[in-house]
């Protein structure tokens, strides 16, 4: 891996692409954790090379509709504010030459405006990928959570300028990569979320290292429709039922399944009890328990999913409870995931690398490796 530290950039030209997809709303960004962790490779460069410049995606784009709501300005305002110093910004129609030979720093606008009816950014279009790397001398990848898809401002540039990854790409594939080949035994990691479809790579790529699977959330009524369990009125990804019995004949002592539940009345349950009508939105005590069995004897956890709908207070108690069992721990902890890692910050679990991506952190532990990730 090639990391921003290993070379020269003095007095040249950088082109940083960042993930600056913040959430925003009434013109106000409501978590501006992505810009804070982009800053240490920003001022990094500021320090070093004679102009930064900063390319970030925000939204996803399909009409002009999505572009009026999508610039990147506010984000640009808050990285000046961050930085402490005037970050000026180019829209497409601005002459980006001469605003970049007038400015220390620029912000060029969401890398998805251009032409939208060919989606030039997300199909790594090679003469919008040429028109990003004329802006600068040097590249560098800041945007971990994006770099499992080719797209003109990361792979494209990539091509064309001399390349290196920013130091949280780094801290992530640094951190992730334990998970894949050096990390300590017992292994376990914890599956949530809706759809089993969704980890498929995941479990295929982990299952011969790991010692034990924990699945809950609603993924867990898939397993155990498998299992020939009546599962109320939970949703179960059906064409998926064969390949979790295959898994739970081959690995049963490996797959651990939730054992009961509180219902959308608030009412307790095993999950061998469920009614027609029952649909299950946390775990219960004795899942939180039997988990706690397993997550106490292993030394390498990975989180992935939550284990119910935490976001609603009446349904966090089993989320809350597992967040309070991860914080009792001393081994090495790994999540990845939003609504895992919001799950995990809204509990104040702080004994946890929590990555910034997504579907990044899920491509990289399927495949080990990422397109975007310069080598
Ligand atoms: C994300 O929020 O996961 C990244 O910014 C990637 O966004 P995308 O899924 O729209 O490509």
């Amino acid at each position: 891996m090639k990391r921003l530290e290993d070379i020269s950039i003095d007095n040249k030209r950088v082109i940083i692409r960042c993930d600056l997809n913040v959430p925003i709303e009434n013109g106000i960004i409501k978590d501006d954790t992505r810009i804070e962790k982009a800053l240490k490779t920003i001022k990094y460069c500021l320090e070093k090379a004679s102009k930064v410049i900063v390319l970030s995606h925000l939204g996803r784009i399909k009409t002009p509709e999505d572009m009026a709501n999508n610039s990147l300005k506010i984000v640009c305002n808050r990285l000046s504010e961050l930085l402490n110093i005037d970050v000026a910004f180019c829209k497409y129609e601005d002459d980006i030459k001469s605003i970049i030979d007038n400015n220390k720093i620029v912000m060029f606008e969401n890398t998805r405006f251009f032409d939208l009816d060919n989606n030039k950014e997300s199909n790594e279009n090679e003469e919008l990928s040429k028109y990003f790397a004329s802006f600068g001398d040097i590249f560098v990848n800041e945007a971990f959570s994006c770099s499992h898809r080719e797209c003109s401002s990361i792979t494209g540039i990539s091509k064309i300028l001399p390349s290196v990854n920013g130091f949280q790409v780094c801290i992530e594939i640094d951190n992730l990569s334990k998970l894949l080949n050096d990390y300590e035994k017992p292994y376990t990691i914890c599956l949530g979320g809706k759809k089993v479809s969704d980890k498929i790579g995941l479990i295929d790529n982990l299952i011969n290292k790991v010692d034990y699977i924990l699945v809950s959330g609603l993924m867990a009524y898939t397993f155990l429709k498998a299992k020939g369990y009546n599962t109320g009125n939970n949703f179960v990804e059906e064409e998926k039922i064969d390949y979790c019995k295959e898994l739970l004949d081959k690995y049963s002592d490996k797959i651990i399944l939730s054992v009961d539940a509180y219902t959308s009345n608030k009412e307790y349950k095993l999950v061998s009890e469920l009614n027609d009508n029952d649909e299950c939105l946390d775990i219960g005590e004795k899942t939180v328990d039997l988990f706690k069995t397993y997550l106490e004897k292993s030394k390498t956890i990975f989180i992935n999913g939550p284990f119910g709908l935490f976001e609603n207070d009446d349904f966090s108690k089993g989320s809350k409870s597992m967040c309070e069992v991860f914080k009792s721990l001393n081994s090495s902890i790994y999540a990845g995931g939003g609504e895992t890692t919001y799950m995990l910050n809204k509990f104040n679990v702080g004994n946890v690398f929590m990555s910034t991506g997504g579907g990044a952190t899920l491509t990289y532990l399927s495949t080990g490796k990422l397109i975007g990730i310069i080598e």
